[in-house]
């Protein structure tokens, strides 16, 4: 039996991106609201949601201080179960953004716990005195500067955990206290209907629980990177035991930042831990077909092991975009129909699309502590500036937003836009696309070959990761490409960076 979340299409918002309503520059959640007619048109299935909850912004709602309410810029309460029922009507999903790993410092358990160590929530966050020498715990190293992940109190004298922001303490999940305040937190969301959520770095909820130093050499990695233990199985089967007692079947998709293939797969357990997990490779290889062949490989030998359905993901609001990071739309292109014609569950970045590239920001512009500002400007609806926000937006638009606005490339049948559409339209018509076997196809140098198997169905996918011009053994009716109109016959001639995918011909 197939879950709905093995083959639906799942589109990742930034809500302060996306569209405002009210034109404060904020996109928000009646933007979203009046924008489902065009995601119904592009073809997703899912929505999914980065954070709404309100927050200071140290890091953009990632640092809640509530987690059972609205971000009063986004909307309220009543606006978001409207937005759900709405979602529902047109037969898609929403998922939402869970960040359990740390709240804000803000948020009302911290501001208890750093009052006093007899605080009934000192123990909901990671406290530690200090090193004999004075300093730090241990030597774990925060994300994104090379910065000790611990930070003095000076009222209670004692060092608190933060794998991020000095903004964003940990929560400590040793303590079961933590576990039912949070479960209450899903619950809470799961009573409002909705389909699921995306767990932010959930390798992180396990902590070592001696906490000993990070070894020396890989400390400039960040203790983000580095985590990864054994006692997160039961956390993950305990969450999972709370989701899913609903019985909408919510999809439990993890952020497991470990950027390895084999133990992301462990985070799926025996089919009782995550549904999904992010497997971020891809995101860190250039793009050849070397590259890629081993990347796949990989998902086939640790994923099938354990069979647990893979995802796939070029773009997301913490890496530069795939047009930048390919230095060239043509790629981006091939790339996506590579993502939406794999075994799994592909995730789109809003704006991916429309083949938007990163912000170009002055250092003086960049205001995320991460530095991820690029790939999180906001979507040019319309051609003329201020490209559909009534009175401009937050931050500037992305590169090009004359010509890669929706208004024109709705119209233009050869744009990104109907190329992902015209992808997601073949993914509902094709079974063998949604949840057929993948074989490997044998494919000259520089193109990757694989055929997608259904009962009868039959669909073969050609790509070249070259700027040449390639021959292949095949041929069939195009029934997309990124290089020329549908519905020719395909003589085996692949084109410059063209991704093709065909109905072959049977032999006679
Ligand atoms: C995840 C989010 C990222 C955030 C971090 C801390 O990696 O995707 O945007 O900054 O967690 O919550
Ligand atoms: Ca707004």
């Amino acid at each position: 039996m197939r879950s709905w979340w093995q083959e639906a299409v799942i589109y990742q918002i930034y809500p302060r991106s996306f569209a405002d309503s009210n034109g404060d520059g904020i996109g928000d959640l009646q933007g979203i609201l009046d924008h489902l007619d065009y995601l119904e048109w592009l073809g997703v299935d899912c929505l999914w949601l980065t954070p709404i909850y309100p927050s200071p912004m140290a890091d953009f709602s990632y640092d809640v201080s509530n987690y059972t309410d609205v971000w009063p810029l986004f909307g309220d309460l009543a606006l978001f179960d409207e937005l759900v029922a709405q979602v529902h009507e047109r037969h898609m999903r929403i998922v939402l953004d869970w960040v359990p790993n740390h709240t804000s410092s803000e948020h009302p358990w911290f501001q208890d716990a750093r009052s006093s160590r007899d605080s009934a929530f000192r123990d909901f966050y990671v406290w530690k005195d200090s090193a004999p020498d004075g300093g730090p715990p241990n030597n774990w190293v925060r994300s994104w500067v090379n910065e000790p992940a611990w930070t003095f109190d000076q009222q209670t004298q004692q060092w608190y955990l933060h794998c991020f922001l000095p903004e964003q303490p940990d929560l400590n999940w040793a303590n079961p206290a933590v576990r039912t305040a949070m479960a209450d937190t899903l619950c809470f969301w799961l009573d409002r209907g909705v389909d699921g959520f995306r767990m932010d770095v959930i390798h992180l909820l396990a902590k070592d629980p001696e906490f000993g130093d990070d070894p020396e050499d890989l400390k400039v990695l960040s203790h983000v990177v580095l985590n990864h233990r054994e006692e997160i199985h039961p956390i993950l089967r305990e969450i999972r035991s709370v989701v899913k007692s609903y019985e909408n079947d919510p999809v439990m998709v993890g952020e497991v930042y470990l950027i390895d293939a084999s133990l992301v797969a462990s985070y799926h357990g025996n089919g009782d831990e995550l549904d999904l997990a992010f497997n971020f490779e891809p995101m860190f290889r250039p793009f050849t077909a070397e590259a890629w062949r081993e990347i796949i490989d990989r998902v086939i030998e640790h994923f099938d092991a354990r069979q647990a359905w893979p995802t796939w993901v070029l773009n997301n609001h913490d890496a530069p975009r795939s047009v930048t990071r390919f230095r060239s739309l043509e790629r981006a292109r091939a790339a996506a129909v590579m993502v939406c014609t794999l075994r799994g569950t592909p995730f789109l970045f809003q704006g991916e699309e429309l083949g938007l590239e990163n912000a170009a920001l002055e250092g003086g512009e960049v205001i995320d502590p991460g530095f991820r500002d690029g790939a999180r400007a906001p979507i040019p609806w319309k051609s003329a500036a201020p490209h559909g926000w009534p009175n401009g937006a937050w931050m500037q638009f992305p590169p090009d937003g004359e010509t890669k606005a929706v208004e024109v490339q709705r119209q233009d049948p050869t744009s990104t836009l109907s190329i992902y559409r015209a992808l997601l339209q073949l993914r509902r018509e094709h079974k063998a696309l949604r949840r057929g076997s993948f074989s490997w196809l044998e494919s000259p140098e520089g193109v990757l070959s694989w055929q997608r198997r259904e009962e009868e169905q039959l669909v073969e996918v050609h790509l070249n990761f070259t700027r040449d011009v390639v021959a292949v053994e095949a041929r069939g009716e195009v029934l997309l490409s990124t290089g020329r109109d549908h519905a020719e016959v395909f003589d085996g001639s692949l084109r410059a960076y063209e991704a093709i995918v065909m109905r072959p011909t049977t032999a006679p």
